[in-house]
Order: structure tokens, then C-alpha cells, then sequence
């Protein structure tokens, strides 16, 4: 296995990935197009692990010049529990690291109990005195 950038021509491949793999409640639907212009945007945030062909996991490591945002950290699910969701926290934390960002954070639902353990082990904690405020800008 090996972690590395997303290739263009896996963008469709990866959409389909997180319909199965990746948490999907309570957010805006994929779309290609979104998935496209952040590949085009910062080509080294979308972050993959492949075993031969084959996509078996996800993290965007967001930078914004300010700020480490995670996002869509998934691992298939046949291939749980087998250190893969560690290694690609890891990759974003360096690429983070390297580009100067000081923290990291994640969007987790507080009924993920998956997603507590994996984010939990990695170092991160929930940060009790912020709640996260959202405006939708499309109706
Ligand atoms: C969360 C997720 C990415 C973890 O990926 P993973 O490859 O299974 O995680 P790892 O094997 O690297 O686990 C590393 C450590 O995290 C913890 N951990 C991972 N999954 C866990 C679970 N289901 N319950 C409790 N702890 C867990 C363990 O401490 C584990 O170490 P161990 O296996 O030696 O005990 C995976 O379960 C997933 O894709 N879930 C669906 C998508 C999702 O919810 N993503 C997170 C959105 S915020």
C-alpha cells in the first residue's frame, strides 16, 4: 500500500469510494465538480492509499494559509482496523507540518463512534468550548 496525491483521472473513482466508504450524513452531497476545483485548487490536499489499483482510503488535508482543516478521512471497509486511517492522518500531519500550520482539526459527528476511536488515537480531542456555526450558501 501506498499513500500519495490524487491522480486527476481518480476523482470519479474516489467519489464513488466515499459514497461507500466515507461518513455521508449530515453534510453537502459530493459532486464532481467540488471534488474537481479542489483538485485543481491545492492538488496535494486530496491524499489516497492504494493497494495495487485499488483506492482502500481517503484524507483531505486542508490548508488554507491559516489553518489544518481534515476532511473526509475513510478506509474501506473490508480493510478497518488495519493501521490505514493512521497512516493517512500521519501523511496529512506532515504535509501540514511542512507547509507551517500549527493545529489540525476535524468536523466529527458526535455519534461516529468509528470515527472517536480513530481520532482519539491519533492525538486529537474534542474541543468542549467551541460549537461549530454553519450558513448554508446554495438553497
Ligand atoms: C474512522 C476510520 C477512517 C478509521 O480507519 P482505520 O483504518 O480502521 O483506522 P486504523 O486501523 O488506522 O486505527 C487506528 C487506531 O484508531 C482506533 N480505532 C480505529 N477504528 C476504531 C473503532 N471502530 N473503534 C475504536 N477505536 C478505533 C484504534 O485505537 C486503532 O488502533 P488499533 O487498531 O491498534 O486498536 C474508518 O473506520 C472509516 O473509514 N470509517 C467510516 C468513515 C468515517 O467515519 N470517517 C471519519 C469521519 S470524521
Amino acid at each position: 500500500m501506498i499513500l500519495r496525491r490524487a491522480a486527476a483521472h481518480e476523482l470519479g473513482s474516489i467519489l464513488d469510494f466515499w459514497a461507500v466508504a466515507a461518513e455521508n450524513d449530515n453534510r453537502p452531497v459530493d459532486s464532481p465538480a467540488a471534488v474537481d476545483a479542489l483538485h485543481q485548487r491545492d492538488p496535494d490536499a486530496l491524499i489516497v492509499a492504494v493497494d495495487g489499483e485499488e483506492i482502500v482510503g481517503t484524507v483531505i488535508a486542508g490548508w488554507d494559509g491559516w489553518r489544518c482543516h481534515l476532511y473526509r478521512l475513510a478506509v474501506a471497509p473490508s480493510r478497518r482496523r488495519e493501521g490505514i486511517g493512521r497512516a493517512l492522518i500521519d501523511a496529512a500531519e506532515r504535509r501540514f507540518r511542512a507547509l507551517g500550520g500549527i493545529r489540525a482539526d476535524a468536523m466529527v459527528l458526535d455519534d461516529n463512534a468509528d470515527a472517536h476511536g480513530a481520532w482519539s488515537a491519533g492525538g486529537y480531542r474534542r474541543q468542549a468550548e467551541w460549537s461549530r456555526w454553519v450558513k448554508p450558501l446554495r438553497s
